[in-house]
């Protein structure tokens, strides 16, 4: 039988059995978030630490949402506040939450690696919540579920992620998502954002994304990663825009509808433009509320599938 094992670090490791057990499993928790009581009692019982080393709205709070609504006892840590500041390793953070009897870690941290170093060291499960430029699974997963219920299947279906792949462990965790699920992927950006061997990861590569648009079926915008940058990337935010920008102008000339998605936060006017986020093939929205669900299969599935998801399903707290 298909199970994710103890943690979710990387959908690199993941099966496409693996990928469609999570969008699958998603299904039966997204109706909870539409009820006037959006709780059910699946992680009664279960103690949750969410561990942000790193600035967060969206995941922190999506993953917030999704252990309550399923009665889990949660508890947030981040940098500020917490012992880190005083020089306390990862690991003895960790350790430390864990002598007080926890059952599962969620961890955002500026490192590559952070999530697997934690996962090798505790015994609780460890959920990536994204680590340095390296991925953020859960994202790739609730992209990819947008997608899927928008098509209905990935396979052979075009998606090109435009921008700054080479800081984006987001791109990464599309990339490994979207190809197992047979879907062809594109990138698209400044051969300074884009990473020297991205090809060998079986995409295909745009220089100008008039040409990525006429190809695509979507595109999925990414962050310019102003703070990642040391300088020189770019010559300036408006020639960005003006070379690599996703506009209204750029999308009418597209020979299909396109549809359109960014992980967030946007810096509206650089990679993308007010007219088209907020426009009629904007999905953004719809990958903030297929968070949550991804979350909670992930945490439910993580679990080891405590009894109860047919009973979730059917509203019993
Ligand atoms: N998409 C995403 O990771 O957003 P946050 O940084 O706000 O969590």
């Amino acid at each position: 039988m298909t199970s994710l094992g103890k943690d979710l670090l990387a959908l690199e490791r993941l099966s496409a059995e693996q990928i469609s057990l999570v969008l699958d499993t998603a299904g039966p928790f997204k109706e909870i978030s539409e009820r006037a009581i959006k709780k059910v009692p699946t992680l009664r019982g279960a103690t949750i630490v969410n561990l942000f080393f790193e600035p967060s709205t969206r995941t922190r709070i999506s993953f917030e949402f999704a252990e309550k609504r399923m009665s889990a006892d949660t508890v947030n840590v981040a940098t500020a506040g917490s012992s880190v500041t005083k020089g306390e390793t990862l690991v003895d953070t960790a350790r430390n939450l864990e002598a007080m009897r926890i059952d599962m870690v969620v961890i955002r941290h500026t490192s590559s690696g952070a999530a697997q170093f934690l996962a090798e060291r505790i015994e609780s499960n460890v959920i990536n919540a994204g680590d340095g430029t390296h991925e953020h699974p859960t994202q790739g997963l609730l992209d990819i579920l947008t997608l899927r219920d928008r098509w209905g299947t990935l396979t052979g279906k075009r998606v090109c992620i435009c921008g700054d792949v080479l800081h984006s462990r987001v791109a990464r965790s599309n990339i490994w998502g979207l190809t197992k699920l047979g879907a062809e992927v594109a990138v698209c950006g400044p051969r300074s954002l884009l990473p020297s061997a991205i090809a060998d990861l079986g995409v295909t590569v745009f220089d100008r994304i008039e040409a990525a648009i006429e190809w695509a079926d979507a595109l999925n915008v990414l962050r310019l990663q102003l703070e990642r940058m040391l300088g020189g990337f770019i010559p300036s935010l408006r020639e960005y825009n003006r070379v690599f920008g996703v506009t209204r102008e750029r999308l009418e000339r597209a020979p299909r509808d396109i549809i359109i998605m960014h992980p967030g936060p946007m810096n509206r006017g650089v990679e993308i433009d007010s007219d088209v986020a907020d426009g009629p093939h904007s999905v953004i929205l719809d990958q903030v509320t297929n968070g949550v669900a991804i979350r909670m299969a992930v945490l439910y599935l993580l679990a080891g599938n405590p009894p109860g998801l047919a009973d979730a399903a059917k509203g019993a707290v």
